[in-house]
């Protein structure tokens, strides 16, 4: 017999990574995928399935893509106008892919930043998606065992691309909403102490402005703090903009780009690398296109060379390179993403408002971020994840937890909003609607459960031909009835 046949489990003929749970798939973030993926909404054939808002698509200008590709059928290799290409792009297989295509989205980047910021398009490597470049990111910049700070809530995403495969180490920091969850110097400063008290080699901070889950950009002046603070301590700070083109409304997006070229010689900028893809911005996450792109040649150099493991198709590259180089369809593009977004966000934001929810301020992003804190009977993540569940498999929505965010107060939800037509949006926000009265039933009953139980016991606490308070005792039935926290909610 031989020896790899022998009853071994599954484990030992394994690699480590290929065993362990870095993927990340059994959070409660992918759960919620799987509760859609087996009884996914339909209008028509399953009006009463589980409403798919833990998707961050944006699906609101496809037709704007669409017609373009109407308007422009030689950007295609696959159409009887563009196949005379078809031979040279099928061969082109270049890591520093096409010049045409490099500019193309670096003037995009430009552009969705309010031409305030300027990407050079030799700096531009590309990535399978921004999951891909930030996995090489983190390639290029630590060893396996070393640190990046990160503050919280942040993209549940960033602990599979950033650590698994690269032994890389993510350290949280807290944020509160006390102050709309923004980094403070003092907390950033006390996860690099303590880190450094652990003997854990920090190589540096990791953040997505805008923020994913907030939808929330980040002030210039918080930006520069960050930037100085990596400088101080010689350490890199990657920032995920990701969101950048989805920004609004005020206050204007500000990228880490436009802090390091503000003050030429303040910063070091070999600490300053950007992450980028068209997976927000224009919607197609399933192209596949994200970029790295650092302001530190060696950076750039090593980044390009790993690139060979995630590149973007070169038929893609080229059908990009026509679409992002025609500045017309890009300006119209982006402003008018922008005002179908802000639509969808207000539309939204009001049908929670009108039942009584409320969500943090924001000004990007697909979705926001829902505060239920006030319907957890203790703030802790077990009674969060409880009341998700019953979102998720009673009212069928498949909203994402805080937790899985990492959040550090419980209670608060992410619920994406531009995966979706507006009539099932507006079914979505029937169900929310439906569910808070039933949960200010529940906590009616409840609150007069409380008053009998008190006036009982002040009865009984009383002589027996004291005072009666019969005017506040409620039905005795309300005792029975279950004591769950939460309300039990149908669609
Ligand atoms: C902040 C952030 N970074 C990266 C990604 C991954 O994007 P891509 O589809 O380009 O890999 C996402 C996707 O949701 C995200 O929210």
């Amino acid at each position: 017999m031989f020896m790899g046949m022998r009853q071994t489990g599954e484990f030992e003929l394994l690699s480590r990574i290929a065993t362990n749970d870095g993927h990340g798939e059994n959070c409660s973030y992918f759960d919620g995928w799987k509760a859609y993926d087996s009884d996914p909404f339909h209008p028509k054939h399953n009006p009463k399935g589980v409403i798919q808002m833990g998707l961050a698509e944006n699906q609101l200008c496809f037709d704007l893509i669409e017609d373009w590709l109407k308007r422009n059928p030689e950007a295609s290799i696959c159409t009887r106008e563009g196949i005379s290409q078809f031979r040279d792009i099928g061969n082109f297989q270049d890591y520093h892919g096409l010049s045409s295509f490099r500019r193309a989205i670096a003037r995009f980047m430009e552009k969705a930043r309010g031409g305030r910021a300027r990407f050079d398009p030799d700096r531009v490597v590309m990535s399978g998606g921004a999951t891909g470049a930030q996995e090489t990111m983190a390639f290029c910049l630590a060893n396996p065992g070393e640190a990046f700070l990160i503050p919280t809530p942040y993209y549940p995403g960033f602990d599979r691309d950033f650590r698994w495969r690269t032994g890389v180490e993510l350290l949280p920091f807290d944020c509160y909403s006390s102050n709309k969850f923004k980094i403070t110097q003092s907390a950033l400063e006390s996860a690099y102490q303590e880190a450094v008290k652990n003997n854990v080699r920090v190589k540096g901070v990791l953040v997505a402005n805008p923020s994913n889950p907030l939808g929330t950009t980040m002030d210039r002046e918080t930006l520069r703090s960050l930037v100085s603070f990596v400088n101080d301590k010689n350490i890199h700070l990657v920032v995920d903009e990701i969101f950048s083109g989805t920004v609004f409304d005020s206050p204007d997006f500000v990228s880490v780009a436009e802090i390091v070229e503000d003050e030429p010689g303040r910063f070091n900028r070999d600490l300053i690398h950007v992450v980028y893809s068209l997976s927000k911005d224009l919607g197609l996450p399933g192209f596949r296109v994200g970029v790295i792109y650092s302001f530190n040649d060696a950076v750039v150099r090593c980044a390009r060379r790993m690139s060979s493991f995630g590149l973007v198709s070169t038929q893609t590259q080229h059908l990009l390179a026509a679409m992002l180089g025609d500045e017309e369809f890009t300006s119209k593009y982006l402003a008018e993403s922008r005002r179908r977004l802000s639509e969808r966000r207000r539309t939204f934001e009001a049908g929670l408002r009108e039942v009584g929810v409320r969500s943090l301020d924001s000004n990007a992003g697909l979705f926001c971020w829902m505060d239920l804190r006030h319907l957890l009977e203790a703030k802790t993540v077990e009674e969060e994840l409880k009341l998700w569940r019953i979102i998720v498999h009673e009212v069928k929505l498949n909203i994402s937890p805080g937790a899985s965010f990492h959040c550090s107060e419980s209670g608060w939800f992410r619920v994406c909003f531009a995966n979706m037509d507006k009539e099932t949006m507006d079914t979505a926000l029937g169900r929310i609607r439906a569910f808070m009265a039933r949960a200010e039933r529940h906590r009616a009953t409840n609150e007069k459960k409380k008053k009998w139980a008190a006036a009982a016991a002040l009865r009984l606490s009383l002589p027996r031909n004291g005072r009666r308070y019969d005017d506040i005792l409620i039905s005795p039935h309300l005792a029975m009835s279950p004591h769950s926290p939460l309300v039990r909610a149908a669609t």
